[in-house]
């Protein structure tokens, strides 16, 4: 990030305090072989140590023993402690992306667990469409972390997965979430939450090696809200957060300007959804102001979350998020309206000092209520609670049990290396170019500036892997006569100087394997890109290559932001291309497996590839549908309007598949299964043409749809079945068409399987109109699997 020393001078101030953080997190936490804890003997005694009372009594109690400076030390990330009470010092912040991650301060990689295991970055295991596949990756995340605990390396309280909607491609952290559907993102944050907080596991689940069992403590029917936690996982950023720095635009300060329409259909439901289904102990407010209100001081938006969507976690404010309110966005006047408004907003902890500081002058000035610390507070030991932290010793609890053995074990590296593979997208594949046949295989270019580098496979938010391989090594397990060259000095690619030996090896080789992309010089945190072409020289060196090398060449694209290499896919010396992403440690084999034919490859686009003329469009336009008007062309499959390199979806595999769409009705009467008083409700609908869901029995008109996939080619696969919708109706705002089921399944050659969604129509069908409302279209939809259309009429 030295790159970017522009930055104003507050900011650069904030950035430093917030790297200062993570220095001193590494000093002081040397190896511990075991965490601190309260309620240790002698002071074990105190009600809020009794495992016999309600978890609200337990809460209660400590509360009631804390002096007003004590309470305010516990809004704040660093919580010093309370010797007194035999409370020990709690680090909240903790990061898991796609593994445990060294970003938040609670982590250590310096105890005898020296590394976890670094599952690709959640784009590409969205790339997989594969509901159980995110449920195990963030189980097996939630596993190294509770051993990372229990060692003293690690916090419980975990500030992933990162749901913002991919909006646009230049976001830098677009890579760290799960592409740009609202369904798609919505169902990746319901597996990570259930599997990283383990609420969901049945009794007899094994963890790890089997040693393990995991077992419930609170049995009780359909509510689990407060159950125990295993770790707690963070829905962030809330809300429409997704602009780093762009032009004069900083997240720290950016007004996302968004439509209620928008807000109801694309920025709220993955939020939604983490909260209601995914039950998620912890929700984040972000940088940005959300139609002039900073986020975090945005009672609406966050009482909305409480009372509507029925949270129950703590509420924290993403790092230095109640500074910037003053500081930056200079909503208010005083660091203590600061203070104040975000705590009565909702906010329970504050990222960085601010309230630490500010929060005792604000009661001063009559700003803060206690009622509203004591609320924050209460809510903040609910969830410490529910991860036992004062039950005693932890090494004696559920989870005491896990330790380094759990860590990097066989059984994650696997999954590391199957979640790589089953994120992998064939962009193009020429003449069935690949997969190659190892054994006619003469010799091996390998070409590209990142290939042989092993901090190229993880993307942003990450750790210490545990053993990570780059695609160079996977590639020679292979091929033994292979040859490396970079080609360019690095993945900016500022000069041709290395062309020449790239030019080298492309003539001698057999086969050429060129790796070109991004990596996080080109995106990260705090900074977006300007442009969707490749970086530097880049392209030239793509083009030079390939007009060389002996036969058409694969092209393997890295990074997380989707990129124009239209002249790529028409170019006929360019044989293949695959997208890989940010693989993570298993990346190199993967890529290795897909390209010899030792994997089919089955992964599809999370995201639109857009054209390079897109980048005309402001960034800090939140706006997701088209204006003709004014040549706005809209964001994201739903909306777009322009043509893409690749769409939404979009991902070839070494078979082809077709499809038949078994079973769904052709018409659906809403009346049907109302009673007579809705009749005379409905009948006035036929004018307006929708009826909003709200005046629905939604559970009654749910119905089934079958299909079949075949597989028509040689080779077994795992393919995603991907059903979308359409309506013909005239309401402004209607998408162009909505995913509305995804299922990856495996099909065998020359075989075929069967799958079926299940359709709520409330849900799938139904849109937001301009005021935010579900409305559900009557008249002709269209369900659509690839190019079959079956259709569906909605009447009353
Ligand atoms: C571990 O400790 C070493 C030396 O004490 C330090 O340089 C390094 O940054 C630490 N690493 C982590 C991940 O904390
Ligand atoms: C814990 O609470 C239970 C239930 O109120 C009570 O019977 C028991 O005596 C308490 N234990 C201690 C050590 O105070
Ligand atoms: C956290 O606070 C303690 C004092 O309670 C301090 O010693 C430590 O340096 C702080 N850590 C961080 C990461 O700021
Ligand atoms: C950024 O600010 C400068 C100076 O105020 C202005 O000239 C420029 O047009 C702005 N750029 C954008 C992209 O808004
Ligand atoms: C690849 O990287 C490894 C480790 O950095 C290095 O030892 C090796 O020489 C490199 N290989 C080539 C062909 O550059
Ligand atoms: C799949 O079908 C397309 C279009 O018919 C064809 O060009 C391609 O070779 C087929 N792929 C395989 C692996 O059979
Ligand atoms: C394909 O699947 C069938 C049925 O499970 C299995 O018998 C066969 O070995 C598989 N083929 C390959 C190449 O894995
Ligand atoms: C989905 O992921 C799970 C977990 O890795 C795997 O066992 C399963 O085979 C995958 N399903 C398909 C169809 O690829």
């Amino acid at each position: 990030m030295e790159k970017y020393t522009t930055l104003v001078p507050l900011l650069t101030l904030l950035i430093c305090t917030l790297l200062q953080f993570t220095v001193l997190a590494s000093k002081t936490s040397s190896p511990n072989l075991q965490p601190q804890f309260p309620c240790n003997l002698p002071h074990n005694l105190y009600p809020f140590c009794n495992t016999s009372l309600p978890l609200s009594t337990r809460s209660q109690s400590l509360l009631s023993l804390l002096t007003l400076p004590e309470k305010i030390s516990y809004l704040c990330n660093n919580f010093s402690g309370i010797p007194r009470l035999g409370i020990p010092p709690y680090q909240w912040w903790s990061e898991s992306c796609h593994g445990i991650a060294t970003n938040g301060p609670g982590i250590s990689f310096n105890g005898s667990i020296k590394s976890a295991t670094m599952f690709p970055q959640v784009l590409n295991s969205a790339a997989s469409f594969n509901r159980s596949l995110w449920f195990e990756i963030a189980s097996a995340i939630s596993v190294e972390g509770r051993a990372m605990y229990n060692n003293g390396q690690a916090g419980l309280t975990f500030w992933a997965p990162n749901i913002n909607i991919f909006r646009d491609p230049r976001w830098g952290r677009g890579q760290e979430t799960p592409g740009e559907d609202p369904l798609a993102v919505s169902s990746f944050a319901v597996e990570f939450v259930k599997g990283f907080q383990g609420e969901y596991w049945g009794k007899e689940r094994e963890i790890g090696d089997g040693y393990f069992r995991k077992k419930r403590l609170v049995e009780k029917e359909g509510d689990d809200d407060d159950g125990f936690l295993m770790l707690s996982a963070c829905c962030k950023h809330f809300t429409a957060y997704d602009l780093e720095k762009w032009g004069n635009f900083s997240r720290y300060s950016f007004n996302a300007v968004v439509t209620e329409q928008d807000m109801e259909d694309t920025y709220q439901p993955p939020f939604k959804s983490c909260i209601q289904q995914g039950k998620a102990s912890c929700l984040m407010c972000s940088y940005n102001s959300i139609n002039g209100v900073p986020a975090c001081a945005s009672g609406d938006l966050l009482q909305k979350v409480r009372n509507d969507w029925g949270f129950k976690g703590y509420i924290t404010s993403d790092c230095d998020a109640v500074a910037t309110i003053f500081e930056y966005q200079q909503y208010v006047n005083t660091a203590e309206d600061a203070v104040a408004d975000a705590l009565s907003a909702g906010v329970d902890i504050n990222c960085g000092t601010y309230m630490l500081y500010n929060t005792e002058s604000a009661i001063g000035q009559g700003k803060v209520k206690q009622g509203d610390i004591d609320r924050a507070l209460m809510n903040l030991f609910f969830v410490l609670f529910r991860l036992e932290l004062f039950n005693g010793d932890p090494l004696n609890g559920m989870f005491g049990r896990l330790g380094s053995q759990h860590v990097c074990t066989k059984e994650h590296q696997r999954l590391s290396l199957e979640a790589a593979k089953q994120g992998i997208v064939l962009l193009k594949n020429n003449d069935n170019f690949l997969p190659l046949n190892k054994d006619f295989v003469s010799s091996l270019g390998i070409i590209g500036p990142g290939a042989n580098s092993t901090s190229q496979l993880a993307g942003g938010y990450s750790g210490v892997p545990c053993n990570a391989k780059t695609y160079v090594e996977g590639l020679q397990s292979y091929i033994k006569k292979t040859t490396y060259v970079g080609g360019c000095l690095d993945v900016a690619c500022e000069s041709n100087s290395k062309f020449d030996e790239a030019v080298l090896v492309a003539e001698a080789s057999d086969y050429v394997v060129l790796v070109v992309g991004l990596d996080l010089t080109q995106e990260t945190e705090d900074c977006d890109r300007v442009t969707l072409l490749l970086p530097g020289k880049q392209m030239e060196l793509v083009s030079f290559v390939s007009s060389i090398s002996k036969r058409p060449i694969i092209l393997v694209l890295t990074g997380g932001g989707p990129l124009d290499v239209s002249f790529a896919k028409g170019d006929s010396r360019i044989a293949s291309i695959l997208w890989v992403g940010y693989p993570g440690e298993a990346g190199g084999r993967a890529l290795a497996e897909v390209i010899f034919g030792d994997d089919n490859p089955g992964g599809k686009l999370p995201m639109t590839w857009y054209p390079e003329s897109f980048t005309n469009i402001p960034m800090n336009n939140m706006k997701m549908r088209a204006d003709p008007s004014c040549l706005y062309p809209g964001r994201t499959h739903r909306f777009y309007t322009g043509k893409a390199v690749y769409g939404f979806g979009y991902g070839l595999s070494y078979t082809n598949y077709t499809y038949k769409i078994l079973s769904a009705p052709s018409s659906l009467n809403l009346l049907m299964k109302v009673g007579a008083s809705l009749r005379r409700l409905y009948q006035t609908k036929v004018e307006i043409g929708y009826v909003a869901i709200d005046e629905l029995s939604c559970e009654t008109l749910m119905f089934n749809v079958r299909v079949s996939v075949t597989n028509v080619g040689h080779m077994n696969g795992s393919h995603v079945v991907m059903l979308y919708s359409k309506s013909f109706t005239t309401i402004e705002g209607a998408p162009i068409k909505q995913l509305i089921g995804f299922s990856r399944i495996h099909t065998v050659a020359h075989k075929s399987t069967y799958t079926s969604f299940i359709i709520d129509p409330c849900a799938h069908l139904s849109l937001a109109d301009e005021q935010g409302k579900r409305i559900l279209p009557l008249g002709e939809h269209v369900i659509m699997l690839e190019d079959l259309e079956h259709s569906l009429v909605i009447d009353i």
